[in-house]
């Protein structure tokens, strides 16, 4: 029992660091769950990266991005009129059911319903854009 305490009481200072290391670790594992999710759900149409070809707009810098709005690309005339602009909230309603939030959209109806599944797509679509969501009001 002494040897238990004399160990915890010198992992002191590293348990006093560990909240954080595990905050920065999850966000990683978000991210990258957030990835694998994005790879089997919208890859095949949305590059992440801007100069790979894409049948959908290129989603690197989507959040915070108004809608409509990347250079070039073909949108349907109900989503470059929609004056919304991607929050995460926007996206969740998107992802949840874009046809129903956005109707006239031409991106094939996608159902993602699971708040989880949302979340990490939604950090990974965070990781691949410059601004910070945090700072992005939701409406
Ligand atoms: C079958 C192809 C396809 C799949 C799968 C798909 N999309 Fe799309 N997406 C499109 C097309 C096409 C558009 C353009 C829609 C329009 O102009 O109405 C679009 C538009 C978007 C936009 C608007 C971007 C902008 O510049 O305003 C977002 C955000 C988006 N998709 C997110 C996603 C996410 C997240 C997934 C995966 C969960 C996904 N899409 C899956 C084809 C797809």
């Amino acid at each position: 029992m002494k040897h238990v305490l004399a160990a915890a009481l010198l992992c002191l200072p590293v348990v006093g660091a560990a909240p954080a290391v595990a905050g920065q670790v999850f966000e990683q594992v978000k991210i990258d769950a957030g990835q694998a999710l994005y790879n089997a759900e919208c890859r095949r149409c949305h590059a992440s990266d801007s100069a790979d070809a894409s049948y959908g707009p290129p989603l690197e810098n989507v959040v915070g991005r108004a809608a409509g709005t990347y250079p070039d690309y073909d949108y349907s005339i109900a989503l470059e009129a929609s004056g919304i602009v991607w929050t995460p909230a926007a996206l969740r309603a998107w992802m949840e059911d874009n046809a129903a939030f956005m109707p006239g959209t031409k991106m094939r109806h996608v159902g993602i319903e699971d708040r989880t599944v949302q979340d990490f797509i939604l950090a990974y679509l965070e990781s691949i854009s410059a601004r910070d969501a945090s700072a992005i009001t939701e409406k």
